[in-house]
């Protein structure tokens, strides 16, 4: 059985009012190794319409969707991307490009060209939907206003397989207003999103931030330099801080199954085999 863990995303909502992961966490269980574990895991999140990824994305500056997602094999080294897409799984659309192209990251309506079969989104739900017009009627899409997530951000799965490979995966609505055209840091490797023979991890919180400091591939990078996963969470989260005061969140598993999880920010929900994991919450 795989050994998996799932998290919802940095949010501004207290604990209690995130829905459960189980049903995601328990999706990949079965899988048959760790990169179909993780595929399955975030495919059931981009179900849920209360996450920030597939059905519940967030809309851009002209309320329309544009999703990115990104899928790591850590075994093989290999990684693939999308962005601005508007599928209702973009984690199985980044799988098609990692098989079924040459290529790393496809981008846009051109994307969708390995995506046949794959179900498109028409919008998000009615809550985004209105809390867009609200936004829109009050200033709030200004761009001196972006980048608060009252809502919630990426979802993310990382996983261990019996043969013990690693996998991560990412997906997410991007930013509540962001600019039409932007892309986040779940389909860039290294910035969102990292695996290696040793190490999987995956984060959430501001892409920019995320962009601008490789967050993950410094986590990822510890780890293989022999830190155990919770401590360079840890560390990567504290040094995100110092260069900005946004939420963010990191979570990390290495080839022994040990996991670490620290984010800042108001709360975030990891689910483990364990159960819900209390990532460390640093000031
Ligand atoms: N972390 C999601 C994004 O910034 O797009």
């Amino acid at each position: 059985m795989n050994l998996i863990y799932v998290h919802g995303g940095v949010s501004g909502r207290e604990r209690e009012e995130l829905p459960s992961l189980e049903g995601p966490r328990r999706a990949g269980l079965g899988a048959a190794g760790a990169l179909d574990a993780v595929e399955a895991s975030v495919r059931s999140l981009e179900d849920n319409p209360a996450l920030n990824a597939g059905l519940g994305s967030v809309l851009n500056r002209r309320g329309k969707v544009e999703l990115d997602a990104g899928l790591a094999d850590g075994a093989a080294g290999r990684f693939a991307g999308v962005a601005g897409v508007d599928v209702r799984h973009p984690i199985s659309l980044a799988r098609r490009v990692l098989e079924d192209t040459p290529h790393v990251l496809l981008i846009g309506e051109a994307a969708l060209e390995v995506g046949e079969g794959l179900e498109r989104l028409e919008g998000s739900t009615a809550e985004q939907h209105e809390r867009w017009a609200r936004a829109e009627a009050s200033g709030e899409l200004a761009l001196d206003r972006y980048g608060a997530s009252e809502h919630v951000d990426t979802v993310g799965a990382v996983a261990l397989d019996v043969a013990a490979h690693l996998a991560a995966g990412s997906s997410t609505g991007g930013v509540f207003g962001q600019m039409p055209g932007r892309v986040g840091d779940s389909p860039i490797f290294g910035a969102g999103i990292y695996a290696s023979a040793e190490v999987a991890v995956v984060g959430t919180g501001v892409g920019e931030l995320f962009l601008e400091t490789l967050a993950c591939f410094r986590a990822g990078a510890l780890v293989e330099g022999g830190l155990d996963p919770q401590s360079a969470c840890e560390r990567v989260i504290r040094y995100l801080g110092e260069v900005d005061p946004l939420e963010a969140g990191l979570l990390a598993l290495d080839g022994a199954g040990r996991v670490g999880a620290a984010f800042r920010g108001g709360s975030w929900a990891v689910e483990g085999p364990d159960g819900p994991l209390n990532p460390a919450r640093l000031p």
